[in-house]
């Protein structure tokens, strides 16, 4: 196993503490966050990803999407801690791009990805050699999506692929074609096809992958003739936004814009005004004319935020059912308490830790992706 989790220190059970922090009063867990901040000073930064939840993310020294809290690791300098309030592929992430020494904390560990979950080294690995025994040599590029575990990511890098974001997806993409014939992209199918259709892939170039059919349910002729190859993964959340939601909203707004996220099905994508990262989908709404109403297809958090923290604009939900990442809302005071007040007792718990040659791997894809700009 290259990827070390190690659990050190407090009592734990399944990256869960038990009382006394289980049962906390909010404000009595905030003043012993705070107080363990102060206690850690410069050397501990928090990182926090824009679906965590008010309690948490007001804890964030620095907030973001993936691309930005993964630019983040790379820049923390004389520090000995990132608590990372995200998902277990983002800590990871971190691990690979922080200097060495740094410890990455994840306070839960059963805050994982159900999309990263999606697709495994022995699947992708299986498909590769499918795939070349029906196309030979001709050159596939992987690319993937950032949202995966290292070992894949090390797979991507040992292969001249790369990783990409939601933010960067178009320049990778492009950055792939411009080097082989095709691009096997995974575990997203619908960031893969949205950004290949609004570079011009035509529809009939793009296949979907489904690891559980021989040749992922494609004839050798459609791989031969695919530009594009999209694992057959997706994000349990984003699937929830439907085209219905749009036209809903814009009969009862008609001057209302629809902003979503590219994790979102193409149907939904095409009837939206915008899509984007989480960041992105922020800086839109925020630079748009004072009273612009709008419609966000992403997770709750998010988006009730921006309601509530921003008296310009009104900014509603997409869908008419509530629906949030249920892995990022693991991370809650009583985990990020935990965690810090370990930290401060000299204690490093539920560190993250990527090892040996995926550690290395892993960093050549993400430093490609780093260097696209
Ligand atoms: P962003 O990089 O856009 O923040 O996306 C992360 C994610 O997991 C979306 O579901
Ligand atoms: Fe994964 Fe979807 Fe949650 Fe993002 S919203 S972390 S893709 S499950």
């Amino acid at each position: 196993m290259s990827t070390l989790v190690q659990v050190a220190g407090g009592a734990v059970c399944a990256g869960r503490p038990f009382d006394p922090y289980a049962g906390l009063a909010p404000d009595r867990a905030a003043a012993r966050i705070r107080a363990a901040r102060k206690a850690l000073g410069r050397r501990l930064v928090i990182l926090g990803h824009h679906y965590q939840r008010d309690e948490v993310i007001r804890h964030a020294d620095f907030t973001g999407d993936s691309l930005k809290l993964a630019r983040q690791g790379v820049a923390v300098e004389g520090v000995e801690h990132i608590v990372f309030c995200g998902v277990h592929f983002m800590a990871e992430t971190a691990d690979i791009l922080s200097p060495d020494g740094v410890n990455v904390v994840l306070p839960d560990l059963a805050a994982g990805c159900s999309m990263a979950d999606m697709a495994d080294l022995g699947q992708v690995s299986t498909c590769w050699d499918e795939l070349e025994g029906v196309l030979g040599a001709a050159p596939v590029v992987p690319i993937t999506y950032i949202n995966s575990s290292a070992d894949l990511k090390a797979f991507v890098g040992r292969r001249d692929g790369v990783v990409c974001t939601s933010s960067n997806a178009p320049r990778a993409l492009a950055w792939a074609l411009a080097r082989g014939e095709r691009v096997l992209f995974f575990p997203d199918q619908h960031l893969g096809r949205n950004t290949a259709l609004d570079m011009g892939i035509p529809a009939d170039r793009i296949v979907v992958w489904d690891p559980e059919l021989e040749l992922g349910g494609n004839t050798p002729n459609a791989l031969a003739a695919a530009r594009v190859i999209l694992w057959a993964g997706h994000c349990s959340v984003h699937m929830m936004f439907l085209p219905a939601h749009v036209d809903a909203f814009r009969s009862k707004h008609p001057e209302g814009k629809v902003i979503v996220h590219p994790e979102c099905t193409r149907e939904v994508v095409d009837k939206a005004d915008g899509s984007g990262s989480t960041e992105h989908i922020i800086q839109v709404i925020r630079d748009s004319p004072k009273g612009t109403r709008w419609a966000v297809g992403t997770e709750f958090h998010l988006v009730d935020r921006l309601n509530r923290e921003d008296p310009d604009h009104e900014v509603h939900f997409l869908s008419p059912t509530y629906c949030h990442c249920s892995t990022m809302n693991r991370i809650d005071p009583p985990h990020l308490l935990w965690a810090l007040e370990n930290l401060v007792e000299g204690n490093v718990v539920n560190r993250i830790t990527v090892l040996g040659e995926d550690r290395h791997w892993a960093k050549v894809a993400l430093d490609r992706m780093l260097d696209l700009g």
